[in-house]
């Protein structure tokens, strides 16, 4: 499984970090950005409170959880009473008023997984995704948001991956590769595997938030202010770290048999979750836990075409870092 011949990394290459590093930052939103993500939400909150006056306006997703680039999506989440009417029947509603405020582009899509309103902000241009009760979002995006203080290395891993993953076309759910949210927790479950360890497992810590969702109890060490020096003893760059990533999905990860868990800090075995694959069947094939909703399989997307896709694009990924003149450029040629 394991090629042996390939798991070190080449001499040089820290050279490649500066350039890593000048390319994270590119991406990182602007202030301006910011404010105009801020603006749409004051509008949002004025078009909601006429229909709902107690509807309290939760942002989740890339732009609460310090994961998002200038090219993210604003992700809304609306918490409220919504009484004798279906979640299916108030996104309709709020689909009414949001047109009638002049938002463009308003559709209902209430046969998603999550049901949501998508819409877009003519003053910003800014898509957004507006969810009714959906607190398991809210509930990871601060889980994320709270990784991310420990160590620089993951928002920087993080971002790379993300951007490498849009431009070669592997960050579509809808066509069977995978999420954001999915690509960020491979990242953390990466770091957290480490040695000497960068993140540590904050769900198996000492419990000093919690939030119950729908019954289920998220709660984790959240004083993550203590945890500043944690990775210290590891001293890989991020040019180390990007080339280990993809050579870890490409060669190392154990698709048949495990299932990534953040929730764990580890890997699990498919088969303690039942998340077995069957003959003839595709579900399963790459398996990521949710860390809150433990019986959500992010990979639950990912068939046997598009696996096959996902693990040449790690390989290809990981063979630039190792072999390539100029990796920082080639490793982000669109793929078309
Ligand atoms: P970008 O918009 O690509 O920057 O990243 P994002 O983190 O906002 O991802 P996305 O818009 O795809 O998802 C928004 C949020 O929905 C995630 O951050 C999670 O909080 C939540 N979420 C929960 N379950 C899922 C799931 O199965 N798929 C996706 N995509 N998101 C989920
Ligand atoms: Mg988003």
């Amino acid at each position: 499984r394991m090629r042996r011949w390939q798991v070190e990394s080449r001499p040089e290459i820290d050279t490649f970090t500066p350039g890593l590093l000048a390319l994270y930052e590119s991406l990182k939103p602007s202030e301006e950005h910011k404010s105009k993500q801020n603006q749409l939400v004051d509008s949002l909150t004025k078009s909601v409170s006429k229909e709902w006056p107690d509807a309290q306006l939760h942002l989740y997703g890339s732009c609460a959880n310090s994961f998002g680039t200038s090219h993210s999506d604003v992700d809304v989440c609306l918490e409220m009473e919504t009484g004798t009417e279906s979640t299916a029947e108030a996104l309709l509603k709020l689909a009414d008023v949001l047109r009638s405020d002049n938002f463009d582009n308003v559709e209902a899509i209430t046969s998603a997984r999550v049901p949501i309103v998508r819409m877009s902000d003519p003053a910003s241009g800014f898509s957004c995704d507006i969810c009714i009760n959906n607190l398991f979002a809210v509930a990871n995006t601060k889980l994320l948001k709270d990784y991310a203080q420990i160590d620089q290395r993951l928002l920087q891993l993080a971002f790379l991956v993300k951007h490498w993953a849009k431009l070669r076309g592997v960050n579509e759910t809808y066509r069977g590769t995978l999420s954001s949210y999915a690509y960020v927790l491979m990242c953390i479950n990466f770091l957290q595997l480490r040695e000497p360890k960068i993140l540590p497992c904050l769900q198996a810590m000492e419990q000093t938030f919690t939030m119950n969702v729908d019954g289920t109890e998220c709660a984790y060490f959240d004083e993550v202010h203590h945890l500043q020096d944690f990775g210290a003893d590891n001293k890989e760059s991020i040019a180390e770290l990007l080339w280990a990533f993809f050579h870890y999905w490409a060669f190392d990860h154990d698709y048949r048999r495990d299932v990534i868990s953040v929730r764990m800090g580890n890997t699990i075995s498919k088969q303690e979750k039942n998340w077995t694959t069957r003959v003839g069947n595709d579900r399963h094939l790459m398996c990521i836990e949710d860390p809150f909703e433990t019986g959500h399989d992010l990979g639950r997307v990912v068939d046997r075409q598009t696996l096959r896709i996902l693990r040449e694009e790690f390989e290809r990924a990981a063979g630039v870092l190792q072999y390539n003149d100029d990796p920082c450029v080639t490793l982000f040629e669109p793929y078309d």
